[in-house]
């Protein structure tokens, strides 16, 4: 099977150094072109810099597109798909944006668009959860989905190094993306999150300004050691639930007790649960950032190509509305600012520097924060697990 790697980063030399190393059934691909930027010098004879000596080559079944970014990666997948070749992506910017369109230009065109390794990394994620729809309606999804973050975060806890140390040693070990504040300010999880919502309950969902997104930029040391001493461990987590014809979504610091798995998640590591009717909670953990684990969940798609496995068909025909105030959470606030006003219909409890706050809706704490924000550019939040030894709702 001939192979175009579109981008040659962290993940593109991942697949070409997997492809060249081949094992076992990896052996039969063989990667034909890898497309550079224009003006940079080839240093390797697969090298082009011409998109359409690609697109032309009719020997290339498969283009593998992990330049990242929106475009020219969005033009490159159609145009690709257009010319009947299958595509596989690791750039859950670009699907979380045109997953519809991608879908049926390859449905029209006859080609495969499959893209495992944009979410989670080399965790079969997205396998398990279409693995799982055979069977059940999917009704809550949550996760550690970024592994950049959890690596800070897990880093902060449990050597007390300061944030920008520890940003600056997932940047160096390859898990940030080019701007890591994708990573610390939970786009890059609202992008994953998005894609396994649109698979989950079959729909097309955007990750717009309207979704509650907060990420963990302005997380301190101080912050960390208070956790601690409540015998919690902070992770930045992507979770939506779906009842009757309403679902939800957020993106939010959360707590978790010792106990719990998620609190044991450490370094670049992912955990993504689901939970279904009669499969009831699953769990997928591995590696979700890092150039060798992604490049793998790549070449596995590659493999279902080459054996004929198909992955499920997509039609986005349900008709479920976006409620963000479906669930309620208890959340702790840290702010210089006096919220206890702002949260005074929350029962807000004043703890040392911390505000805690009950039983609030999901979308309207969001909203909230974001007034505070504006007000103090510094202030925190984290969602509150609901019992002793459980996750958060
Ligand atoms: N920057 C991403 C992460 C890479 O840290 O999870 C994998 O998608």
């Amino acid at each position: 099977m001939n192979i175009a790697i579109l981008g040659f980063g962290t993940v593109g030399s991942g697949v070409y150094k997997i492809i060249k190393n081949a094992k076992r059934q990896a052996q039969n691909l063989h990667v034909k072109h890898i497309l550079i930027r224009k003006n940079k010098k080839p240093d390797l004879p697969e090298m082009t810099d011409s998109i359409d000596e690609i697109l032309n080559d009719q020997d290339v079944d498969v283009v593998v597109e992990v330049i990242g970014g929106i475009e020219p990666a969005h033009q490159y997948i159609v145009d690709a798909l257009k010319h009947h070749k299958h595509v596989i992506t690791a750039n859950k910017a670009v699907i979380a944006q045109y997953m519809d369109e991608f879908t049926r230009v390859a449905a029209q065109n006859d080609a495969k668009f499959y893209f495992e390794s944009s979410v989670g990394g080399g965790i079969p994620w997205i396998q398990g959860l279409e693995r799982a729809l055979r069977v059940d309606d999917v009704n809550k999804i949550q996760g550690i989905f970024n592994g950049t973050s959890n690596f800070i975060l897990d880093q902060m806890h449990r050597t007390g190094k300061p944030f920008n140390e520890v940003l600056m040693e997932a940047q160096q070990l390859g898990y940030a993306e080019a701007d890591p504040s994708a990573d610390i300010d939970g786009l890059d999880v609202a992008n994953k999150l998005c894609i396994s919502v649109d698979i989950a309950y079959d729909l097309f969902i955007k990750p717009t300004e309207e979704l509650p997104i907060f990420g963990i930029r302005n997380i301190t040391e101080d912050d960390m050691t208070h956790f601690d001493k409540l015998g919690m461990t902070i992770k930045l987590m992507g979770k939506s639930h779906q009842r009757g014809h309403e679902f939800d979504y957020m993106v939010e610091p959360t707590l978790y007790y010792g106990d719990t798995l998620e609190a044991h998640t450490r370094d670049n590591y992912n955990l993504i649960s689901l939970i279904g009717e009669t499969i009831g909670t699953l769990k997928f953990m591995g590696q979700g950032a890092g150039q060798l684990p992604t490049a793998n969940a790549v070449i596995q798609d590659i493999l279902d190509i080459f054996q004929g496995k198909e992955h499920l068909k997509r039609e986005f025909k349900s008709t479920f509305k976006f409620q963000p105030n479906l669930t309620r959470n208890n959340y702790i606030v840290r702010s210089e600012i006096d919220c206890s006003q702002l949260f005074g219909d929350y029962a807000p409890e004043l703890r040392g520097d911390y505000l805690v706050v009950h039983d609030i809706p999901v979308g309207e704490m969001h909203q909230k924060m974001r007034r505070v924000l504006q007000r103090d550019e510094t202030a925190f939040m984290a969602s509150l697990p609901t019992k002793k030894g459980g996750a958060a709702k």
